[in-house]
């Protein structure tokens, strides 16, 4: 275990504020009992106002990845044909949990980097009229791009009136998501990102359609079964032994963003993005959007300059400076770097990342050109 804080800049997880920390040392309490009725509530109240729904919200005890996987085994039946959308990591591991399930995955792949293309989505929902649902990743936290999902939405719910489940993992609770208002069926996050507390839960709202299509979804389902989770909840508990001391950190962190307020929340996202990707071109760095009006406001990719070791700049940055970056991944594990600034995060962390960057890059060679 390191005692000493790290500026921990990957995208999730991500610092937790201290006040958090100590929230969640509460003595334990019982997850069938009055307190934890008192606590689910609170929590499913201003979560759903965060998701800017007024749908039913659920929280699992899982990563971020069991919210995605319970989107899919909730609404889906084996051998429904869904259509996945992705230009990076996590949108192509979207539709990998759907095709373990036994959906027919068809896969619409943009260049990583790369924002998806609404008029694509409309050209495969045209094309193939049993397509069922439609898989897409808000913000594509591998290559640092946040794709159009307002726009997307409008073409499979608008023009289509398909099934849209939307992987909101790196994006909610930073980036506005508004859940009813883009008419989004499931949407998913997790903990451990935009909410300022450690790994562990994940959040998921179902809208009207969503649960219709539970009816008689056949996909194998048990501790992710949202109906059990429906019938629970309104009992103020929740079907499994819950991880009551994280949901002691999350009410007190839903505390705090309400206090800052979503607006300014949305606003402090966005402009310490902006700060970080002026700076990094300022150094004479290329960003790995190729758009970069869809650049997230989560999570800056960044290309690795010509020369530059991959590992030695993460290892320099790490040991030299206290900073942890994150690499690339997948097929772009060793192509780029990412600066995370998601959560609880200042502009004052972002401009120590620079300011290292300053001193590590021309260790390794790096002269801006
Ligand atoms: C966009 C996106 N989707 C899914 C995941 C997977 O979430 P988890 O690792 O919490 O299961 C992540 C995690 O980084 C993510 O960024």
């Amino acid at each position: 275990m390191s005692p000493v804080k790290q500026n921990l800049r990957i995208p999730g997880p991500t610092p937790v504020p201290d006040d958090v920390v100590e929230a969640m040392a509460d003595p334990m309490i019982n997850h069938r009992g009055p307190e934890f009725l008192e606590m689910i509530e609170e929590i499913t109240e201003k979560l759903k106002q965060v998701f800017m729904t007024q749908n039913d919200l659920f929280v699992l005890t899982s990563s971020g990845t069991g919210a995605l996987e319970a989107a899919i085994v909730n609404t889906l039946s084996v051998g429904d044909k869904v259509l996945a959308a992705s230009a990076g990591s996590f949108g192509d591991r979207f539709g990998d949990c759907a095709e373990a399930y036994g959906a027919d995955v068809q896969r619409l792949e943009y260049d990583w980097g790369d924002p998806i293309d609404p008029q694509g989505v409309r050209k495969a929902l045209q094309a193939d009229p049993s397509i069922t649902a439609v898989l897409v990743t808000h913000n594509e936290t591998s290559t640092g791009v946040t794709h159009d999902v307002e726009s997307i939405a409008q073409v499979v719910k608008g023009e289509f009136d398909k099934l849209f489940l939307v992987d909101a993992v790196s994006s909610l609770g930073c980036i506005p998501m508004p859940v009813d208002g883009w008419n989004c069926d499931m949407v998913g996050t997790a903990s451990q990102k935009g909410f300022m507390i450690p790994p562990g839960l994940a959040f998921i709202s179902v809208s009207e359609a969503a649960w219709e299509a539970q009816q008689t979804s056949n996909m194998p389902k048990f501790y992710f079964d949202l109906a059990a989770a429906k019938g629970y909840l309104e009992r103020g508990q929740t079907p499994w032994t819950p991880n009551v001391s994280a949901l002691f950190g999350l009410r007190f962190a839903l505390r705090k963003i309400f206090e800052e307020g979503l607006e300014n929340l949305f606003e402090r996202h966005a402009s310490i993005a902006q700060y970080t990707r002026d700076a990094i071109k300022d150094l004479g760095l290329d960003l790995y959007a190729t758009d970069e009006s869809r650049a997230s406001d989560t999570v800056t990719a960044v290309k690795m300059p010509a020369g530059v070791n991959s590992g030695q700049l993460m290892d320099m940055m790490r040991t030299e400076e206290n900073i942890v970056l994150a690499a690339g991944q997948g097929k772009i594990t060793t192509d780029i770097f990412r600066v995370g600034h998601m959560g609880y995060v200042s502009q004052e962390d972002i401009e120590l990342v620079i300011e290292a960057l300053k001193r590590v890059l021309p260790k390794l060679g790096f002269r801006a050109g």
